[in-house]
């Protein structure tokens, strides 16, 4: 495995050759363990409201909820790329908007920001891009538009919408996008997308076609009540939980936890090294 840090141009590079592994995290901790095991960009993502927070969706997501996470998993200098996403309503007020936010992101670690949409946001893209910030796209299912379309349902099944998803990839790719999330979205159609694009197209619950894949840490690790149809589970973190701390629980109403080696008594000052 080549251990050296990953950049854009890596990650640009890596299409045609090495599928992309990209995974969310939203705190340090988490961040060291993901880069442990190898991925290749850490999305600090906007799911952080609905996973971390609780909320339903990820409208009341705000920067500064972002900007604390970014900084959190950006002080575990990660050998993976770090993406932050910008959050609903901090990047379609206006141009000069995105362009802060987007700075906000990097002042807070992040080394590149995602942005959901398509060719709408082209002009966005491009202006960020303009201020030397790497720019990753989404598009297909954008949960920030969930209102709009009507729910979390799958994208590409008719033909107007399959031409539409191909064309946000073409102008975010011709914006400067260096690489572009295909979220809930039939796979022929994001297979499409990957064939016409020069830039890596990285999918979430749209088959196995796209130069990588990403998912949401929790729903790999068994932590979300309901995941979404498309995540694949691949430990049951939740049971192991409740069964730690119904153990702790258990062993402090019974007396038995602390035992002898988790406390100290004042006269063993003298002898013990680490008093002061
Ligand atoms: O916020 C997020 O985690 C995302 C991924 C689902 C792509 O945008």
């Amino acid at each position: 495995m080549n251990m050296s840090k990953k950049t854009v141009r890596d990650i640009v590079k890596m299409k045609g050759s090495e599928k992309i592994a990209m995974i969310t995290a939203y705190d340090y901790i988490t961040a060291r363990l993901v880069d442990g095991a190898g991925v290749d960009i850490i999305l600090v993502g906007d799911s952080a409201g609905m996973v971390v927070h609780g909320f339903e969706s990820t409208h009341p997501v705000s920067m500064d909820m972002m900007l604390l996470h970014v900084s959190s998993v950006a002080r575990a200098k990660p050998r993976a790329l770090v993406v932050g996403d910008m959050p609903f309503l901090s990047y379609e007020t206006s141009i000069e908007d995105a362009v802060w936010n987007a700075g906000l992101m990097i002042k807070s670690g992040a080394e590149a920001v995602k942005i959901e949409g398509g060719s709408e946001y082209a002009d966005v893209v491009k202006a960020i891009v303009r201020a030397g910030i790497p720019v990753m796209g989404h598009i297909g299912l954008n949960p920030q538009r969930a209102l709009l379309i009507g729910g979390y349902r799958k994208r590409g099944l008719s033909d107007v919408e399959r031409e539409r998803i191909i064309e946000d990839a073409r102008e975010l790719e011709k914006a400067g996008a260096f690489s572009i999330v295909i979220e809930y979205t039939a796979a022929d159609v994001a297979e499409e997308v990957t064939k016409e694009v020069s830039v890596p197209t990285i999918c979430i619950g749209s088959g196995p076609y796209c130069d990588g894949q990403v998912l949401v840490i929790h729903d790999i690790l068994g932590l979300t009540p309901t995941p979404p149809p498309f995540a694949k589970k691949y430990a049951d973190l939740s049971s192991i939980i409740k069964s730690c701390v119904g153990k702790y629980v258990e062993e402090v109403k019974k007396g038995l936890f602390p035992s002898r080696e988790h406390y100290f008594y004042s006269y063993e000052r003298k002898h013990s090294s680490s008093s002061t």
